[in-house]
């Protein structure tokens, strides 16, 4: 194998960066050029109409710099055509008319499905997990979940102090898409009192009573911890225009519509609970453009070493994972086709609302 790419895709993730420069060591070390794709699938279909904006050669000293820095050096984008055959075969063409043998494809499992296409292209592929969301099964971390995680726990211990001071609650969204892990694991780290993630039933009402029990207990500060994704399916139903009508806000309805979204669920728990003043922080994109923690930066070392030995051996159709804190690799349909099962901590009080 003489020469491999690599390119970053779906959104970015902390240790992205740090998984490439790892890519760029083992190949050099191994004599292996590497070319660097980018903006995600967009490169291989030759998006920018100039072959220069869309790969570069990555040399030692192109990356060397890049291994702590947030965001990805290569960028990274979602591309809708990819999803097409045709696209995929003329994605597969471009890395032949470029003599690339095989791939490394950073990404969340949107962007393993396109290396497992690419696979079946006969291009070898190997994955390596890049995504906050920590939604891929197969892995017990995906890359740049440790530092969304440090980010919250920041995030909320700073909103705590506040809350205190001020004998507020609060509500926190975090990110994660359909999977609650960056949640739990925060709210835990926290000793945040309220939990909603996707993978759980929940009501407006049930956090309604938690909150109004703590405030009984004297616990004016509470922390509802809430993932993206447990503002979708796992409501129970709630009317929020007929909330607010039957609250003589029939304005609000026409300002800022009928959505539930953290903020509202602050303003209506407000109405609900006694004695209280609710307020919301969403925490955002600060979650995915942090520099790598060691933890992450460890996995994104030790991955790119692993991806490009996997290549240099005429192995793909892989993905790389980490289990009981040793990185391993295992076949890219297996990987995709892993069940998540929510972990429920043992000594949270806060399911089930
Ligand atoms: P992530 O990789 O973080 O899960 P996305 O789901 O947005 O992010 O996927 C990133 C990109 O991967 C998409 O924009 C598309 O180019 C490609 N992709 C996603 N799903 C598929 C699929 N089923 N087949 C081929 N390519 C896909
Ligand atoms: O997959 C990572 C993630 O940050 C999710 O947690 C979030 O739902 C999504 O990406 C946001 O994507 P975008 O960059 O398109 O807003």
């Amino acid at each position: 194998m003489k020469k491999i790419g690599v390119l970053t895709s779906g959104g970015d993730s902390p240790g992205m960066n740090a998984a490439v420069m790892s890519v760029a060591r083992s190949a050099a070390h191994l004599g292996i050029e590497l070319i660097g794709i980018k903006r995600g699938y967009n490169g291989l279909l030759r998006k920018s109409g100039y072959l220069e904006n869309d790969v570069v050669e990555m040399t030692l000293d192109t990356v060397l710099d890049i291994a702590d820095m947030p965001g990805t050096h290569l960028r990274t984008a979602r591309c809708v055509e990819f999803l097409q055959p045709l696209y995929q075969q003329l994605a597969a063409q471009t890395l032949r008319d470029l003599d690339i043998k095989g791939l490394v494809v950073i990404g969340g499992d949107g962007s393993f499905q396109g290396a497992k296409q690419l696979c079946e292209l006969g291009i070898p592929c190997i994955g390596i997990p890049g995504t906050i969301d920590n939604d891929l099964p197969y892995t017990e971390m995906t890359l740049g979940y440790d530092t969304a995680i440090n980010v919250c726990v920041n995030a909320i211990r700073s909103i705590r102090a506040t809350s205190r001071s001020h004998d507020r609650a609060h509500v926190v969204e975090v990110m994660g898409r359909n999977c609650g892990d960056i949640a739990l694991s925060s709210a835990i780290s926290t000793g945040s009192e309220i939990l909603l993630v996707p993978e759980v039933q929940w009501s407006v009402e049930g956090v309604a009573k938690r909150l109004e029990e703590q405030i009984q207990k004297g616990n004016t500060r509470a922390t509802i911890v809430i993932a993206e994704g447990a503002l979708r399916g796992a409501m129970r139903p709630f009317d929020v225009a007929k909330f607010l009508r039957a609250h003589g806000e029939a304005e609000l309805v026409e300002q800022s519509g009928t959505k539930m979204t953290s903020y509202m669920l602050a303003h209506i728990l407000r109405k609900m609970v006694s004695k209280s003043d609710i307020r919301a922080t969403v925490i955002g994109y600060t979650q995915r453009g942090e520099s790598p923690t060691a933890r992450d930066s460890i996995f994104a070392f030790e991955a790119g070493h692993m991806a490009v030995d996997l290549l240099s051996k005429g192995i793909g159709n892989q993905v790389i994972g980490r289990k009981k804190g040793r990185v391993f690799h295992m076949d890219i349909e297996r990987a995709l086709s892993a069940k998540r099962s929510f972990n429920k901590h043992p000594y949270s009080l806060v399911y089930d609302l």
